[in-house]
This record gives structure tokens, sequence and C-alpha cells, in this order.
């Protein structure tokens, strides 16, 4: 691939800030995006062990819609958190999401329909679960096999999306123009790798279930013993796994002595002894964000250096600085996003720990916290929207 065809399919607008800075957005959002898709698929998918054990096991009968509903949460994130990777990745890699997107039209289409059908089957599971205990176990299975195969069609787009050389053989094989939009690249063992972290997310998440609940006096302990010693379990054998094919994956792509895939290497080693020894799954829950970024940020050098030996290097895209653009991004980002997910984990938190039920409108730094969020909120909306039709007249009049 000739890097002028690179550089000819970019945004002849440029980019309104510095580059490094959507680089670095892109790989914290990837990761938040990721932690979330494992979440999902690891809840969902040992709920699904669970409604088989949940009729005759008193712990699977109250541990099992917990995981359901956890699942059913995590989708709605990862499909929202999923959204902000997607927009730095085509401000900056642009040539590649886009040649992707249309090479593999139609597994765009069906990656859409797959989600949405996948995501209302899981409500189904989970109002038939609720209402029959052990109830819904086949739609969950077909739930659970479209939210893999909607992961797996993004695993095509991004595999596809860092394949230049290949391009011009997948529009046209044997040059014959094929505009179907069904090409389909896929690596397994990469894919593998990251399929398997759902396995030691969902451990070490029941590592932080029983933490979070040993306080509640409802929650008996056999039961805050028997989900920690679980999670321990599952924590161990999927970092195995996970660090298995990690391994596998980089000796593929020659990266296994790169100083990063050390990092990640050392990291997976000393979550292996934390999830082993279970003393603070909070602790370990902050060392596993660190890994999951630098995971993330694996990725990214892996796109960066296939790029810059085509001669694209993301840090020469010409920057046309927006800075309103970016401080509105930024204001949105971190005072709207921050107070209004302080809102909701302080609140989430308080049920939690709060013997009974709780009512959030007695307690100050929740209603605080409420009250700031809306009000930022309204701001938010008249400063949007303003400016925007302010900006739109001002070039259409
Ligand atoms: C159940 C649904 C989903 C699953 C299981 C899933 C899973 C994944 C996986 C496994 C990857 C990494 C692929 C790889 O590097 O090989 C990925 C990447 C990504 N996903 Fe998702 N995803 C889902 C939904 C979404 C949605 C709804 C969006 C956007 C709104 C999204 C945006 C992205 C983006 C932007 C990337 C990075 C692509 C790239 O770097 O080229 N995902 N996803």
């Amino acid at each position: 691939m000739d890097a002028s065809v690179l550089l000819a399919l970019r945004d002849p607008a440029g980019v309104p800030f510095y580059p490094v800075v959507f680089q670095a957005l892109y790989v914290l959002t990837w990761a938040l995006h990721a932690a979330f898709v494992l979440l999902a698929l690891g809840t969902m998918g040992l709920s699904l062990f669970g409604t088989f054990s949940q009729k005759h096991d008193s712990h699977w009968k109250r541990l099992t819609p917990h995981l359901i509903q956890t699942g059913k949460i995590s989708i709605s994130i990862l499909i929202v958190l999923g959204v902000a990777p997607l927009l730095f990745t085509q401000v900056i890699y642009d040539p590649n999401w886009y040649v992707a997107n249309t090479l593999s039209g139609m597994w765009v289409f069906i990656f859409i329909y797959a989600l949405i059908v996948a995501y209302i089957m899981y409500y189904w599971y989970y109002y038939a679960n609720k209402k029959d205990e052990g109830g819904g176990k086949l739609i969950g299975i077909i739930s659970f096999a479209l939210l893999v195969f909607s992961g797996l069609l993004m695993h095509n787009f991004a595999v596809t999306s860092i394949m230049p050389n290949e391009w011009m053989n997948m529009y046209a094989p044997n040059g014959v123009v094929d505009n179907s939009g069904w090409t389909f690249n896929m690596d397994l063992i990469r894919l593998a790798f990251m399929v398997s972290l759902a396995i030691p997310v969902v451990g070490i998440f029941l590592q932080n279930y029983s933490r979070f609940l040993s306080t509640k006096e409802d929650f008996s302990p056999k039961f805050i013993e028997y989900t920690a010693s679980l999670g321990t379990k599952i924590g161990v054998i999927g970092l195995i796994i996970s660090a298995l094919c990690f391994v596998a994956w980089m000796l593929q792509i020659e990266y296994l002595l790169h100083p990063l895939s050390l990092a990640i290497i050392v990291g997976v080693v000393i979550l292996l002894l934390m999830v082993a020894k279970n003393s603070n799954s909070y602790i370990t829950t902050g060392v596993l964000v660190v890994v999951a970024l630098l995971i993330s940020a694996m990725r990214e050098l892996i796109r960066f250096d296939i790029m810059a030996n085509l001669g694209y290097s993301i840090y020469e895209y010409p920057v046309n600085l927006e800075i309103p653009t970016i401080i509105m991004f930024l204001l949105t980002f971190l005072v709207l996003g921050g107070v209004g997910v302080a809102w909701l984990l302080t609140m989430a938190w308080k049920v939690g720990k709060n013997q009974g039920v709780f009512d959030g409108s007695k307690d100050i730094i929740v209603t605080k916290l409420g009250n700031y969020t809306l009000g930022i909120m309204v701001i938010w909306m008249v400063i949007y929207f303003g400016w925007g039709m302010s900006i739109l007249f001002a070039n259409i009049l």
C-alpha cells in the first residue's frame, strides 16, 4: 500500500486538536468499553451456568439473578462506552475505519441488528428467570451467542482496519471488484485472548461482590464465603488461560519481548497472586484497571506500528485547532460526566452499604449530587443547543 493512498483518505479538514490527545483518549475509552464487554460476557455466561443449579442450590438461587442483573446493566454501559473509541478512531485513523466499514458493510448492518435482538432477548431471559427460577435458559443461551457474535464482528472490523496491504485484494480479488460488503477477517488467537479476559473479570467481580455484601446483614457468611472462593477459583483459572492466549498472540506477531508486552505479563502475574490471595479485591481491581489500560495501549501500538511502516503517522495529521469544541468536549466529559457518574456510584455504594431499604432523597450527599447533575445537565443543554443553533443560523442566514 502506497502512503499517498492512505494520506488521500484522511479528512481534508484535518483534526481539531493534537492527535496524541485523541490517541490517549482512544486508549482510555477502549479500555472502559472492554471492561464492560468483559463484565457483560462474564456475568451473563456464569448466570447461564447458574440457571442449571438455581433450583436445588440456595447459593446459586441468590447469585444467579444478581449476575443476570449485572450483565443487563453492563450491556447498556458497554454500548454507550463503545461510542467514544469509535469517535476517536475515526478522527485519527479515518482511512482505516471507513475502509473496514465499507468492505464489511453487510456485517456492519448485521452487527446492529444482532446487538438489538441480543439485548431484547436478554430482557426476555431476565424476566423469564425472575418469573420462574432457572427459567429462560434457551433464550439466555441464544442471547449470549448473539452477544459473542457481535464481539466477533467488532473484531472483524478491528482486524480488517489494520490490514491496509490486503485492502486492494479484498476490494477486487483477482482484479474483479467485489462490492458485496461481506469481507470478513479474523485472528483467532487475538480474539481468543480478548474474549478469554471475561473469565478473570467475572472472577474479580465475584470477589468484589462478596466483599461489598459482607457488611449487609441479609447475606449469610456462608454465601459470602462461597462467592469469594468461587471468584478466586474462576479468577485464577481465567488469568492462566488469558496469560497463555496473550503469550501465543504476542509470539504470533513477534511482540513478546516488547517492553509493553513484558509489562502486561508482569501485570498479569501480579494480578494472579493478588486474586489467589484475595486480601483486598478493591486493590486487585485497581491493578486490573492498569493492566486493561496496558492491553488497550498494546492494541494501539500494533496499529500505530503497522501504519507507521506504511508511511502514515497520526502525528503528522494536519491540525486545524478548534479550541471552543475541545473545551466543550472536555467540560462535558469531566464536569457533566464526572458529577453524573459520581452521583450514580455514590447512590449504588450507599444502597449496598445501608441495612434495609435506602432512601436517596433523605441522604444529603446523594441529594446534592443529584441536584448538581440535573442543574449541570440543564445548563449543558442550553449551551449545546444555543451554540449549535447560533452557528447554524450564522452560516445559513
Ligand atoms: C455486545 C456487543 C459488543 C461486544 C461483545 C464488543 C466487543 C469488542 C471486542 C472484543 C473488541 C476488540 C476487537 C479486537 O481488537 O480484535 C471491540 C472493539 C471495539 N468496539 Fe466493541 N463490542 C460490542 C459492541 C460495541 C458497540 C455497540 C460499539 C460502538 C457503539 C463498539 C465499539 C468498539 C470500538 C470502536 C472498538 C475498537 C475498534 C478498533 O480499534 O478498530 N463495540 N469490541
